[in-house]
This record gives structure tokens, sequence and C-alpha cells, in this order.
């Protein structure tokens, strides 16, 4: 199949709409059609949700070192205030910023504009305000108290409208596609969205009545934790990387100013993802109470995830090949490369620890240290951060006619 070039570019927004005026742009969504409008509020709510998120965690490792720093206000407590950064970092600001490089990148790959620019917009006020009830209710202590689990239950019906918003707005997008031949990003984007709202559903006790009255609550005993790990596993898999590589193969080409080295290879990386990484949930539990034979099945499968981590390692290895030193060109064209490359890196840093941390005698030595916690942020900031932020610097003065401070960025 013959892979289509991304990197077309289909005319710049002539309005310039700063970071301030964001949330007049945000509500005025219900007669916003303009092309590319959806995707620069995404990305313009992602940075500000970063900069929250962030100035939390400062707050949280600064109660490593002082633990009474802004003690006796329970809302401002590490246990109420770890889950907003959590979930802020990760449905906030890197799932926001996703959304919008995917919906920048959509009608590039399908040569078909956005089906609904003013559903797009919708979707983000929705978003923002899903996040807005996550900022009041979780320091308040209102939580399902389980991890990346803890919206309440109306913010996860909200979340579930949002998905369901988004996913419309996709598929009917790739829908009115006249020529066929998918580019692999597109099915990552699609995989993502057709996975997303199923895990979402599952890990929040959607499908099933728990209590044997019709209502929703934990599974009994310890079935709740295995649950909870399939969930959470699998919104690593199948949402934040599914996203992250579908912007990563897009963005590869553009970056390395080199074609894809095979698409092939980045579909086996894609179906063999597909298959392997759903069965991995039980390797957060490994000597935990759940049954052996589990372990052993997720602990087998976190091995055979080398097989689409190559796939994807190789392909951005020789597609990057003689293109290493953009990354040490100070000019505002190449200023995204750097962030690139590192995610790349970080991509087959992360990927690599993971199979082996896996393993039950290196687990036990390493499940309750803060090598877990590094392994995350390796992950979602070295990794996925890294690769939102190079394409946000890519798109943003193109969306906003405007250039990036080259010297603040070098800081
Ligand atoms: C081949 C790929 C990977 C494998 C086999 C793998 C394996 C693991 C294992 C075994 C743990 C459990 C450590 C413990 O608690 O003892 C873990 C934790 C974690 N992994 Fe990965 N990992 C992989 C890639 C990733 C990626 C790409 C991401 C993010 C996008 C990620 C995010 C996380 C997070 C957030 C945790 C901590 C969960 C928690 O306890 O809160 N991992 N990983
Ligand atoms: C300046 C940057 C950041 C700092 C200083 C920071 C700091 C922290 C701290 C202190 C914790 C709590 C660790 C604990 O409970 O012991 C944490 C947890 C976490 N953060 Fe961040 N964070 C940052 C950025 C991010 C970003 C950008 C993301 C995602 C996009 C993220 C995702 C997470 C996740 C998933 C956890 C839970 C990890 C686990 O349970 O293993 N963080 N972070």
């Amino acid at each position: 199949m013959e892979a289509k070039r991304p990197g077309r570019w289909q005319g710049r927004s002539r309005q310039n709409m700063g970071l301030l005026s964001l949330p007049g742009g945000l509500c005025r969504w219900n007669n916003n059609d303009e092309e590319n409008s959806a995707a620069r509020s995404f990305i313009l709510s992602s940075v500000l949700w970063l900069a929250f998120v962030v100035s939390l965690a400062l707050i949280l490792a600064t109660k490593f070192v002082w633990p009474d720093f802004l003690g006796g206000t329970a809302w401002l407590s590490f246990g109420r205030l770890r889950p907003l950064h959590v979930n802020g970092a990760l449905f906030g600001w890197l799932s926001m910023s996703s959304t919008g490089i995917m919906l920048y990148i959509l009608p590039r790959l399908t040569g078909v504009r956005l089906y609904s620019e003013r559903l797009g917009n919708l979707t983000c006020l929705l978003w923002n305000l899903l996040l807005i009830g996550a900022s009041i209710t979780l320091p308040l202590g209102y939580t399902q108290g389980r991890e990346y689990a803890e919206f309440i239950l109306p913010l996860d019906y909200l979340f579930m409208s949002i998905l369901a918003l988004l996913g419309y707005n996709v598929f009917k997008t790739v829908a009115r596609m006249k020529d066929k031949a998918m580019y692999v990003s597109l099915w990552y984007f699609l995989g993502s969205l057709v996975w997303m709202p199923f895990t979402y559903m599952v890990g929040n006790n959607f499908l099933m009545d728990t209590t044997g009255l019709g209502g929703r609550g934990p599974v009994p005993g310890v079935n709740d934790a295995m649950l909870n790990w399939w969930y959470g596993h699998n919104i690593i898999g199948m949402w934040f990387s599914t996203t992250g590589l579908g912007i990563f193969y897009y963005f590869l080409p553009v970056f390395t100013k080199n074609p894809l080295y095979s698409h092939r290879l980045s579909l086996i990386g894609f179906w063999t993802l597909a298959f392997f990484y759903v069965w991995n949930g039980q390797h957060h539990l490994i000597y935990g109470p759940g049954p052996d034979w589990l372990e052993d099945v997720a602990i087998t499968f976190s091995v055979l995830m080398l097989i689409p981590v190559f796939a994807v390692v190789y392909n951005f290895f020789k597609t990057a090949q003689g293109s290493w030193h953009l990354m040490f060109d100070n000019s505002h064209e190449h200023l995204p490369v750097r962030f690139f490359m590192v995610g790349g890196l970080a991509y087959f840093l992360t990927c690599t620890q993971g199979p082996f941390q896996a393993l039950k005698a290196v687990n036990s030595n390493l499940h309750l240290s803060y090598w877990v916690v590094a392994h995350a942020h390796l992950a979602f900031l070295a990794t996925f951060s890294f690769i939102s932020m190079a394409s946000i610097y890519y798109i943003l003065p193109r969306l906003l006619n405007t250039s990036i401070n080259l010297r603040l960025a070098h800081w």
C-alpha cells in the first residue's frame, strides 16, 4: 500500500488568536466554523492545563522535602492534590494536546476538511468543563478512589459524551476521504477512538452491576484491583500510546525530512501492539493477591511487547538516519526537532525498561520504589509530552500567524 506523505499544508488561519483570547474563542464555539479552529482551541487549552498541572507537581515535590508545606488545609494535602496532578496531566494536558494535534493532522492526511469545526469546538468546551469539574471535586475529596479512574460518576458520563462526540467527528471526516489508502497515523487515531471509550466504560464499571442492585461501585474483593489495572494499563496502551504514536508517525517524515523507512513495519507495529498490550494489566500487581497464571500471562505479553516497540524504534532510527544534526540547529525551523528526537529516544528507553521490569525477579526489587514513578514520567513526560511539545511548536506558529520566542524555547 502506498503511504501518503504527510506534511501537506492547507492554508494558514488568517485570524491571529492569541492565548489571551482563548476563553472568548471557546465561548464562540457555536458560530466558529473556521478551518483549524477546533485544533487551535484544543492546543491552547492543553497548554493552560499543562501550566496548571506542573504548578501542582511543584507543590507535590516540595512536600517531599518539607512535608508540612501548606499543611493543615485538607484540600491542599498531598492525597488530594496528587490525583489532580495525575488526572490533569493525563486527561487535561496530554489528552487535549493529542486531540488538538490529531484534529490538525486529520485534514492533511484525508484531504478533506474536518467534518465539523463547530462540533470540535463544542467538544473542547465540554472537555474544559470536565477538567474544571475535576479541579473542584478532587481537592474536595470526591473521588472513586481507583488510580486513573478517580473522576466521580457525573464526570465519567461527561467524559464518555466527549469521547462519543470526538469519535463521531473523526470517523465522519475519515468516511469522506476519497483516497482510501490510509497512512499509519490514521490507523492509530481510529484505533484509539474505538478502544478508549470501551476501556473507560469497563474501568469505571459502567458495564457491570457490581452491587447486585443495579448500582455501580467497586467489584468485590481482589477483582477490583485486577479490573483497575486492566483499565489503568489499557488507557496507557490503547489511548496515550496510540494517539502519541499516531502523531509520532505523522511528524517523523516532516521533522527528519526523510520518507518513512517502512510503512509495512509501521503496520506490523500497530497490529502487534493492538494484540499484545491488552494482556499486560496484571504486571502491575506482580506478587499481588491475584492468580499466578494471570501474572505469567501478563509477563509473557510484556516481553512480547518488544516486537511492536522495536517496530516503532527501528522505523524511527532508520527514518532519522542522516538527520540527527537537525537537533543541534538553533533556527526556528528546526526548533521542534530537538523535542521530537528526545521524545523518540525516551520511547526507546521506556519501552526497553518495561518488559524487564515486568520480570518477577526484577519487579520484586523495583515495585515499591521510585523507579515506577520515574518510568511513568519517562513515558508520559519525556516521551509523549515532548512529542506533543514538538508538534505544538510546529503547529502553533502556523495557526496563529506568529513565531515562537526562540530564546525562551531554547532556555
Ligand atoms: C513495552 C512497553 C512497556 C512495558 C512492558 C511496561 C511495563 C510496566 C510495568 C511492569 C509496570 C509496573 C511496575 C510496578 O508497579 O512494579 C509499569 C508501570 C507503569 N507504566 Fe509501563 N511499560 C511499558 C511502556 C509504558 C508506556 C509507553 C507508558 C506510558 C505511555 C507506561 C506507563 C506506565 C505507568 C504510568 C506506570 C505506573 C503505573 C502506576 O503504578 O501508577 N509504560 N510499566
Ligand atoms: C515538572 C513536571 C512534573 C513534576 C515535577 C511531576 C511530579 C510528580 C510527583 C511529585 C508525583 C507524585 C509521585 C508520588 O506519588 O510519589 C507525580 C505523579 C505522577 N505524574 Fe507527574 N510531574 C510532572 C509532570 C507530569 C506530566 C507532564 C505528566 C503526564 C503527562 C505526569 C504524570 C504523572 C503520573 C501518571 C503520576 C503517577 C505516577 C505513578 O503512580 O507511578 N507528570 N508527578
